[in-house]
């Protein structure tokens, strides 16, 4: 996975959702953590349209109309292109290792389960249901293959949701019609895992729930067990009695308030 880190920076000289946007936008693009192949690139933009760049690679700027030209002509030989030539040392070397340590590798692994919402009936498809939780930061990736094969239709997927303490779940859900022998399973990417995360559907239950089943009917015949042993010994200590219960509250007791 390559990644690529840009810092974008909008210096807007108007904000009103009804006037003119002047902005800049600052990228440090970067595929590798040692920050060998760094690039700073300041694009100048009037309402979408960039009319000017500098490119750290190219050393100086260049414009892309007629008024940026002009304006390039001129800051190229100024002061302004010296300034631009220090910002990758200044902004993107100095910052970028700040990012890296307070926000990249504070990247926290989604847990992921997945369920079945529905089972498959005739003429009715199945549901399958693959939700991260408890992950950061919120920009995540989640789809279904089918036998390898990535699903594109019959997919429904929420937006990250905001758990309120900076981590998210999403929940996607897969439509499907079973068919013997063919594999579905679900991928997560996120910044947390430099692989993609698989998570194969295993039949009708997934591992957890098998587990938990399995538990569950162990503990209800383990307690079957115990009980019927308890009443065989009572049956034998007690041979025919019946024990009187000897409920002898006073019902005209009165209680005392609060
Ligand atoms: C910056 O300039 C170099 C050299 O021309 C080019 O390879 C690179 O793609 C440019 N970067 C961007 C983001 O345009």
């Amino acid at each position: 996975m390559i990644l690529i880190l840009q810092l974008l920076l909008a210096l807007s000289l108007s904000l009103r959702a009804d006037g003119y946007n002047h902005y800049t936008v600052k990228d440090c693009i970067t595929s590798s953590s040692d920050l060998s192949d760094l690039e700073y690139i300041n694009t100048y933009y009037f309402n979408k349209d960039p009319y000017i760049q500098f490119n750290s690679t190219v050393g100086e700027f260049v414009g892309f109309t007629e008024f940026g030209v002009n304006n390039a002509e001129r800051w190229n030989k100024g002061p302004e292109v010296q300034q631009e030539r220090a910002e990758l040392e200044r902004y993107c070397k100095h910052n970028l290792p700040i990012y890296y340590s307070t926000i990249l590798d504070k990247a926290v692994k989604p847990k992921i389960r997945l369920t079945s919402e529905k089972q498959a009936s005739q003429g009715h498809p199945a549901l399958l249901m693959c939700s991260a939780y408890g992950f950061y930061p919120p920009a995540i990736d989640v789809y279904w293959l089918r036998d390898g094969e990535k699903v594109t239709s019959d997919v429904v997927s929420t937006e990250e949701m905001a758990d309120g303490n900076w981590y998210y779940q999403i929940h996607s859900h897969l439509e499907y019609t079973p068919t013997s022998g063919e594999k579905i399973s679900c991928v997560v990417e996120h910044a947390s895992s430099k692989k993609p995360i698989i998570v194969d559907w295993g039949g009708s239950f997934p591992d957890s729930d098998r587990d938990k089943i399995f538990i569950g009917a162990s503990g209800f015949v383990l307690g079957i067990i115990l009980s019927t042993a308890g009443f065989l010994y009572y049956k034998k200590k007690s041979p025919g009695q019946i024990r009187e219960s000897s409920a002898d509250i006073d019902p005209s007791g009165v209680l005392m308030s609060d």
